[in-house]
Protein backbone atom coordinates (compact mmCIF):
# COMPACT_ATOMS: atom_id res chain seq x y z
CA UNK A 1 0.00 0.00 0.00
CA UNK A 2 1.64 3.37 -0.70
CA UNK A 3 -1.06 6.07 -1.82
CA UNK A 4 -4.42 7.40 -0.60
CA UNK A 5 -6.17 9.81 -2.63
CA UNK A 6 -8.92 11.77 -1.02
CA UNK A 7 -10.96 13.70 -3.60
CA UNK A 8 -13.05 16.38 -1.81
CA UNK A 9 -15.73 18.13 -3.50
CA UNK A 10 -18.13 20.13 -1.18
CA UNK A 11 -18.20 23.64 -2.05
CA UNK A 12 -18.28 23.86 1.56
CA UNK A 13 -15.29 23.67 4.43
CA UNK A 14 -17.26 23.93 7.38
CA UNK A 15 -20.35 21.92 8.24
CA UNK A 16 -19.35 19.55 5.54
CA UNK A 17 -20.92 15.99 6.10
CA UNK A 18 -18.82 14.46 3.39
CA UNK A 19 -15.50 15.76 4.44
CA UNK A 20 -16.40 14.72 7.90
CA UNK A 21 -17.21 11.40 7.05
CA UNK A 22 -14.36 11.42 4.22
CA UNK A 23 -11.69 12.29 7.32
CA UNK A 24 -13.55 9.06 9.79
CA UNK A 25 -12.96 6.78 6.54
CA UNK A 26 -9.38 8.06 6.13
CA UNK A 27 -8.56 7.53 9.84
CA UNK A 28 -9.45 4.88 9.87
CA UNK A 29 -7.71 3.39 6.66
CA UNK A 30 -4.53 5.13 7.59
CA UNK A 31 -5.01 2.51 10.77
CA UNK A 32 -4.48 0.07 8.48
CA UNK A 33 -2.29 1.27 6.77
CA UNK A 34 0.10 3.15 8.38
CA UNK A 35 2.52 3.40 5.76
CA UNK A 36 0.47 4.97 3.05
CA UNK A 37 0.84 8.47 2.09
CA UNK A 38 -2.22 10.40 1.85
CA UNK A 39 -2.28 12.77 -0.78
CA UNK A 40 -5.97 15.29 -0.93
CA UNK A 41 -7.24 17.38 -4.07
CA UNK A 42 -9.56 19.34 -2.71
CA UNK A 43 -11.30 20.41 -5.68
CA UNK A 44 -13.92 22.23 -3.73
CA UNK A 45 -12.31 24.42 -2.62
CA UNK A 46 -9.40 24.86 -5.94
CA UNK A 47 -12.11 23.70 -8.73
CA UNK A 48 -9.97 21.65 -11.73
CA UNK A 49 -10.41 24.13 -15.07
CA UNK A 50 -13.04 22.69 -17.01
CA UNK A 51 -12.07 21.56 -20.39
CA UNK A 52 -11.67 23.84 -22.84
CA UNK A 53 -10.21 24.33 -26.94
CA UNK A 54 -6.56 24.77 -25.21
CA UNK A 55 -6.82 21.18 -23.13
CA UNK A 56 -8.78 19.52 -26.04
CA UNK A 57 -5.74 21.06 -28.30
CA UNK A 58 -3.31 19.64 -25.84
CA UNK A 59 -4.63 16.64 -26.38
CA UNK A 60 -5.14 15.98 -29.60
CA UNK A 61 -3.42 18.53 -31.51
CA UNK A 62 -0.13 16.45 -33.11
CA UNK A 63 2.76 17.59 -30.28
CA UNK A 64 4.78 20.29 -32.92
CA UNK A 65 1.44 22.18 -33.80
CA UNK A 66 1.01 22.56 -30.01
CA UNK A 67 1.21 25.64 -28.21
CA UNK A 68 3.02 26.08 -24.79
CA UNK A 69 -0.35 27.35 -23.62
CA UNK A 70 -1.91 23.58 -24.93
CA UNK A 71 1.24 21.61 -23.14
CA UNK A 72 0.57 23.19 -19.83
CA UNK A 73 -3.02 23.04 -19.62
CA UNK A 74 -2.26 18.96 -21.11
CA UNK A 75 0.34 18.94 -18.04
CA UNK A 76 -2.19 19.84 -15.87
CA UNK A 77 -4.19 17.55 -16.80
CA UNK A 78 -1.88 15.03 -16.83
CA UNK A 79 -1.26 15.51 -13.46
CA UNK A 80 -4.81 14.79 -12.18
CA UNK A 81 -4.69 11.27 -14.00
CA UNK A 82 -1.23 10.73 -12.80
CA UNK A 83 -2.28 11.34 -9.53
CA UNK A 84 -5.27 8.52 -9.96
CA UNK A 85 -2.90 6.15 -11.13
CA UNK A 86 -0.38 6.18 -8.27
CA UNK A 87 -2.98 5.71 -5.93
CA UNK A 88 -3.72 2.40 -4.42
CA UNK A 89 -7.19 3.79 -2.54
CA UNK A 90 -9.61 6.22 -3.95
CA UNK A 91 -11.55 8.18 -1.26
CA UNK A 92 -14.29 10.34 -2.88
CA UNK A 93 -16.34 13.35 -1.04
CA UNK A 94 -19.15 13.53 -2.77
CA UNK A 95 -22.51 15.83 -1.77
CA UNK A 96 -25.69 15.69 -4.16
CA UNK A 97 -26.35 18.40 -6.03
CA UNK A 98 -29.23 18.86 -8.19
CA UNK A 99 -29.46 14.89 -8.12
CA UNK A 100 -26.17 14.83 -9.37
CA UNK A 101 -22.55 14.83 -8.27
CA UNK A 102 -20.93 18.72 -8.00
CA UNK A 103 -20.10 20.06 -11.24
CA UNK A 104 -16.20 20.30 -10.00
CA UNK A 105 -16.36 16.62 -9.42
CA UNK A 106 -17.38 16.17 -12.75
CA UNK A 107 -14.84 18.52 -14.29
CA UNK A 108 -12.32 15.97 -12.03
CA UNK A 109 -13.84 13.04 -14.20
CA UNK A 110 -13.71 15.07 -17.33
CA UNK A 111 -9.48 14.51 -16.79
CA UNK A 112 -9.20 11.54 -15.55
CA UNK A 113 -11.68 9.70 -18.18
CA UNK A 114 -8.57 9.99 -20.47
CA UNK A 115 -8.43 7.77 -23.97
CA UNK A 116 -4.91 6.51 -24.34
CA UNK A 117 -4.22 6.77 -20.87
CA UNK A 118 -7.42 5.39 -18.51
CA UNK A 119 -9.02 3.96 -21.45
CA UNK A 120 -8.72 3.26 -25.07
CA UNK A 121 -11.35 2.57 -28.30
CA UNK A 122 -11.14 -0.92 -29.48
CA UNK A 123 -13.04 -1.93 -32.98
CA UNK A 124 -15.91 -3.57 -30.45
CA UNK A 125 -16.17 -0.33 -28.39
CA UNK A 126 -14.23 1.49 -25.67
CA UNK A 127 -12.34 -0.51 -23.52
CA UNK A 128 -10.99 0.44 -19.41
CA UNK A 129 -7.13 0.56 -18.85
CA UNK A 130 -7.16 1.48 -15.51
CA UNK A 131 -5.95 -1.35 -12.97
CA UNK A 132 -8.64 -2.11 -10.47
CA UNK A 133 -8.44 -0.85 -6.95
CA UNK A 134 -10.46 0.25 -3.91
CA UNK A 135 -12.87 3.63 -4.22
CA UNK A 136 -14.75 4.65 -1.20
CA UNK A 137 -17.64 7.49 -2.15
CA UNK A 138 -19.05 9.33 0.72
CA UNK A 139 -22.11 10.42 -0.85
CA UNK A 140 -24.03 12.87 1.45
CA UNK A 141 -27.63 14.11 0.06
CA UNK A 142 -30.30 16.33 2.13
CA UNK A 143 -32.89 13.40 0.85
CA UNK A 144 -32.93 10.21 0.82
CA UNK A 145 -32.28 8.26 -2.72
CA UNK A 146 -30.82 5.25 -2.30
CA UNK A 147 -32.35 3.44 -5.56
CA UNK A 148 -34.76 6.44 -6.49
CA UNK A 149 -34.77 7.17 -10.20
CA UNK A 150 -34.18 10.93 -9.21
CA UNK A 151 -30.38 9.37 -8.20
CA UNK A 152 -27.85 10.39 -10.55
CA UNK A 153 -24.49 10.95 -8.32
CA UNK A 154 -24.40 7.13 -7.48
CA UNK A 155 -25.39 5.65 -11.16
CA UNK A 156 -22.65 8.15 -12.76
CA UNK A 157 -20.13 7.83 -10.55
CA UNK A 158 -20.19 3.83 -11.29
CA UNK A 159 -20.19 4.47 -14.90
CA UNK A 160 -17.41 6.53 -14.97
CA UNK A 161 -15.00 4.40 -12.81
CA UNK A 162 -16.26 1.00 -14.89
CA UNK A 163 -15.50 3.11 -17.80
CA UNK A 164 -12.05 3.04 -17.39
CA UNK A 165 -11.71 -0.29 -15.47
CA UNK A 166 -12.38 0.58 -11.86
CA UNK A 167 -15.03 -2.03 -10.08
CA UNK A 168 -14.20 -2.02 -6.63
CA UNK A 169 -16.27 0.45 -5.38
CA UNK A 170 -17.81 1.06 -1.90
CA UNK A 171 -20.87 3.17 -1.21
CA UNK A 172 -21.58 5.61 2.01
CA UNK A 173 -24.54 7.65 2.21
CA UNK A 174 -24.85 9.91 4.45
CA UNK A 175 -28.84 10.79 3.67
CA UNK A 176 -31.79 12.76 4.58
CA UNK A 177 -30.01 15.69 6.24
CA UNK A 178 -32.40 17.80 5.25
CA UNK A 179 -35.64 16.04 6.15
CA UNK A 180 -35.54 17.41 9.94
CA UNK A 181 -33.63 17.02 12.98
CA UNK A 182 -34.82 12.80 13.54
CA UNK A 183 -33.85 11.94 9.84
CA UNK A 184 -30.96 13.37 9.86
CA UNK A 185 -29.70 11.73 13.10
CA UNK A 186 -31.01 8.29 11.59
CA UNK A 187 -29.19 9.64 8.56
CA UNK A 188 -26.03 9.74 9.99
CA UNK A 189 -26.43 6.57 12.61
CA UNK A 190 -26.64 4.80 9.25
CA UNK A 191 -23.69 6.10 8.08
CA UNK A 192 -21.45 5.66 11.46
CA UNK A 193 -22.92 1.74 11.29
CA UNK A 194 -21.75 1.38 7.66
CA UNK A 195 -18.59 3.07 8.57
CA UNK A 196 -17.56 0.58 11.79
CA UNK A 197 -18.71 -2.05 9.62
CA UNK A 198 -16.03 -1.39 7.13
CA UNK A 199 -13.31 -1.07 9.54
CA UNK A 200 -13.84 -4.61 11.17
C1 LIG B 1 -26.63 23.62 -4.40
C2 LIG B 1 -27.15 22.42 -3.64
C3 LIG B 1 -27.94 21.50 -4.28
C4 LIG B 1 -28.43 20.39 -3.61
N1 LIG B 1 -29.19 19.47 -4.26
C5 LIG B 1 -29.64 18.38 -3.61
C6 LIG B 1 -30.42 17.38 -4.29
O1 LIG B 1 -30.71 17.47 -5.47
N2 LIG B 1 -30.85 16.31 -3.56
C7 LIG B 1 -30.56 16.16 -2.24
O2 LIG B 1 -30.95 15.17 -1.64
N3 LIG B 1 -29.81 17.08 -1.57
C8 LIG B 1 -29.35 18.18 -2.24
N4 LIG B 1 -28.58 19.10 -1.57
C9 LIG B 1 -28.23 18.85 -0.16
C10 LIG B 1 -26.82 18.30 -0.04
O3 LIG B 1 -26.67 17.10 -0.76
C11 LIG B 1 -26.50 18.04 1.43
O4 LIG B 1 -26.57 19.27 2.12
C12 LIG B 1 -25.13 17.44 1.62
O5 LIG B 1 -24.91 17.23 2.99
C13 LIG B 1 -24.05 18.35 1.04
O6 LIG B 1 -22.78 17.76 1.24
P1 LIG B 1 -21.74 18.41 2.28
O7 LIG B 1 -22.43 18.32 3.62
O8 LIG B 1 -20.54 17.57 2.20
O9 LIG B 1 -21.49 19.82 1.85
C14 LIG B 1 -28.11 20.22 -2.24
C15 LIG B 1 -27.31 21.15 -1.59
C16 LIG B 1 -26.81 22.24 -2.28
C17 LIG B 1 -25.94 23.24 -1.56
Amino acid sequence: MQQILVVQSSARQNGSLSREYTANLVAKLQAQHPEAKVVTRDIGANPVPHLDETLLNGWMKPADQQTDADRAADARSNELVDELLASDIVVIGSPMYNFGITSTLKAWFDHVLRAGRTFKYTETGPVGLTPDRKVYIVASRGGRHQGSPLDHQQPYITTAFGFIGIQDLTFIHVEGQAMGEEEAGKGRAEADKALSELAA
